[in-house]
Order: C-alpha cells, then structure tokens, then sequence
C-alpha cells in the first residue's frame, strides 16, 4: 500500500523500564452507544470520560446531521439533546463515519426504524467492510437497502414505515450485529428478539436497561444468550459515566509485561467479564497483574490494574474467548513473540474483516521483525523465544491496533519498529504517543 501524503511514520525503540499510572481513554463501544442512544431518548443525556476519538466524533457528526443536538461541554464532557425513538430527520447530504464499523452499523440500525432515507459512507477502510450481514436483519424488520452486489459502503438505507419484531439468530458473533437489530426493534410494536450463539459484548442491552427499555436476557446453552427487547419505549435520559478502555488498556498493559523491570498501573479500566478475555489468557501466560480497588463505577465493573514485566510462556487461546478479546489477538500476538514457546490462537475468523485484514496484517507485522509464526486455517501459530529482532517496517492498512501493536514490539524488540502511519491511532486512542513517552517509552 502506497502511504498516504497525509501519514505520519512513527518509530518505536527499546528504552529502559516503563513506570507510571496512566488512564487510558474511555471506551470506544460504550461512547458510541451514549450518543446513538442519547440521540434516541427525549431531553438532554450528560456523558462524562467520553472518548474524543476520530470514530466517537465520526459517530457524532453524523447524529447531528439526524437532527441530535450534540456539543461538547468540558473535557470529555458531551452533552446529547435526542430527538426520541423514530424520531430522525433526513439527513440533507451522506452521512460519513470515516473508520467507524461500530458507529456506521449501530446508527443503520437506529435509522431502519424511521420513516427517512439516508446515505452512509466511510473511508477507504470501512468501504471494504461486510454490510450485508447488518442489512439482513434490517430489512427483515421492513427497511429497505439500495446497495452494490457486493454488500459494501456506500449504501442508502430507507427506513421502515411500519417496522415489525423479529426473531434473529446472528449468523457470527457480533456485538454490532446485534446491537443493530436491537435499535432497529426500538421502533417495531412487540417483542423483537435475538439469540447470540456466542455471548458478545453486552453494552447496548444494559444501556437501554439503564434508559428504562424492557430487556430480558437469558443464558442459553453453551455461553448462548436469548436477548428480547420489548419495542416502542420511551427511552429516559441519565447520566453516562464512561470506563477507560480496555481494548486500549491493551497495549500499554502488554508494553509493561515485555519491557523489562516493567511497573505501571492503569486506572479505572472496565472489567466487564464480556471484554476480560485478554487478561484471563495473560495470566494463563504467567503474567503479573493484579486488580487493584475493585469497584463499579457507571453501572460497569471497573479496577486499577498493576502490571509487573516477567517471563511469558505460549498457552492455547480456546475460539470460544474470542468474543472477549476480538480486539485485542493483534497485540496478543506480540506478547506471544515474547514468551517462551508457541501460543495458538484459535477461531480468527472474524479478524479477516475488521478495519484491515487483521489476521494477515499481524502476521505480516511478526515476520518483517523477526517473530517466526504460521497460520493454519484460521488458527494463528506464534512461535515466541523471549525475543524479537524487530528492525521491520510495518504497514498500517488504516487500521488503529495495527499501527498499536508494532509500537509495542518495537519498545522490546532488539532494533527499532517503524510504522507508515500513526494517524490513524486517534481513531481509539488520541494521546497515546504522549501518554506511552510519559512511561519512558522512545517514541519519535
Ligand atoms: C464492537 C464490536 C466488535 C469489535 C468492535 C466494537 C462494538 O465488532 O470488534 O471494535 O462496539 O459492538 P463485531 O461486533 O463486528 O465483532
């Protein structure tokens, strides 16, 4: 891929110890579900640690252009005046969400439930991404799509005059997915329900829970869920409080573990059990990190973590614990780089469809630097020795935790990491330059 003008490369280099206690931003999931369900309530929602990220802001560009009045009143402080359920505006030109998967699928829920017809874009990025299996759900429910045979960006959506319930069993584990079908059902009359074989990240339910929407929700066999929202609430506005990040957590967290002598403690990062599956498989890996100050803060389980750097040894990631770390297998990948033996990663499939072809992208990323790795079907084989030469230059794809991941290799790896791009970082993490040098980590 040839670099953009724009792109700024980024070089990370071995330094001495990171030490310090740091707050990552607040979390890209929840942050985007304040202002789209924000936006569905009537009266103003306050939203406190919100993630000023390029997908968050994205996202709230093209509320606005919905008719939600949003601004932004202090740091990290949004305020969100919606417009009800049903209650968008037609949009007067495309409705752009630049990288955001997250905030373009979600909102094409929110829209399918409105009697408006709107258009939806993204980057280079998000217009290679799969619509198809969002759109499906929503013209079930009575929308209708005008979109190119093969499934991707740009689309118009015309939203359902007379939505209706239904039952929807997601064809892969997808948090957007569902939350999708959930917000497009906020408008049908009944019960619209959707039966996850796999349990995926829960915000979306417990925040319409917290806006006084009826959701049931029940186990069902095998880590299933059976979701069933009862439609045509009147969504209630509350405060938001929104937790650090621990998809961005990651990265710092994993830089602590492979630069040695190592101490740093990350403040207030959620713990909810649905996005924990990164920590369990460091402790699985010999990992010292300790929860510090348990406590719930916003309706979230959330704790400081002390991260000491130590030996890593390669374990076996079961497929069933993607859905907890779908995110996070990229920088997991160069933990694996530095323990000792190899680590399976197992079930990647949905990684070849994220904002790059994350599986290839992280196996590209290993090899340039040194790290030997095989990938077998959808199975990502890293082969760790304690080291990584680095030396490499890694290509970003636009993609966030791409671009992350190499600086982590490169603040351990013997000879330097250089990335094409660094912008696209601000996507989930705007300051991570900054807050990663303020730990004493080389960063030119
Ligand atoms: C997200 C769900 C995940 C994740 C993404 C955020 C969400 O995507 O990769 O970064 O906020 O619902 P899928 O639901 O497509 O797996």
């Amino acid at each position: 891929m040839h670099s953009d003008p724009a792109s700024v490369p980024l070089t990370a280099r071995r330094n001495g110890p990171l030490a310090g206690r740091i707050r990552v931003p607040g979390d890209k999931s929840i942050s985007i579900r304040a202002l789209i369900l924000g936006a569905l309530t009537v009266g103003e929602t306050t939203v406190s640690g919100m993630l000023e990220g390029e997908d968050v802001l994205n996202t709230a560009k093209a509320l606005q252009a919905l008719g939600a009045r949003i601004s932004r009143t202090g740091e990290q402080a949004w305020s969100i005046h919606g417009v009800g359920v049903g209650g968008f505006a037609e949009p007067a030109g495309s409705l752009d969400f630049g990288n955001s998967g997250t905030g373009c699928r979600l909102t094409l829920g929110a829209v399918a439930g409105c009697p408006i017809t709107a258009t939806f874009d993204g980057d280079a990025s998000l217009r290679s991404r799969p619509m198809r299996r969002v759109l499906d759900p929503l013209e079930r429910i009575g929308a209708r799509a005008l979109v190119s045979a093969d499934g991707r960006l740009p689309l118009t959506l015309k939203g359902a005059r007379d939505p209706m319930p239904i039952v929807f069993e997601p064809p892969v584990p997808s948090a957007q997915l569902k939350s999708a079908t959930l917000l497009a059902g906020l408008s049908a009359p009944g019960e619209t329900v959707v039966i996850e074989a796999e349990a995926t990240r829960d915000h979306t339910e417990k925040m319409l829970r917290y806006f006084g929407a009826e959701v049931r929700v029940e186990a069902t066999e095998r880590n299933g869920r059976r979701i069933t929202l009862t439609g045509q609430p009147e969504l209630m506005p509350r405060p938001i409080m929104v937790p650090a990040d621990p998809s961005s957590a990651a990265f710092p967290l994993i830089a602590a573990l492979v630069v040695p002598g190592s101490d740093v403690i990350l403040q207030g990062v959620m713990m909810n059990p649905l996005r924990t599956g990164l920590v369990a498989t460091l402790m699985e890996m010999g990992a010292s990190i300790e929860r510090l100050d348990e406590r719930n803060e916003g309706g979230e389980d959330v704790a400081d973590l002390r991260v000491h750097a130590g030996a890593l040894r390669g374990v076996d990631v079961p497929a069933s614990r993607a859905p907890s770390m779908i995110d996070e297998y990229p920088v997991l990948a160069v933990a694996a780089a530095f323990a000792e033996g190899a680590t399976r990663m197992r079930g990647l499939k949905e990684l070849r469809v994220k904002e790059s072809d994350r599986l290839a992208a992280t196996a590209d990323l290993l090899r340039v630097n040194g790290v030997a790795l095989d990938i077998e079907g959808d199975d990502l084989i890293v082969h760790g020795n304690g080291r990584a030469k680095g030396g490499g230059a890694v290509t970003t794809h636009m993609d966030h935790r791409i671009a992350m991941s190499a600086v982590v290799l490169g603040l351990a790896s013997e000879r330097p990491v250089q990335v094409d791009d660094g912008t696209f970082i601000a996507t989930s993490f705007p300051g991570f330059v900054e807050l990663m040098r303020g730990l004493g980590a080389d960063l030119s």
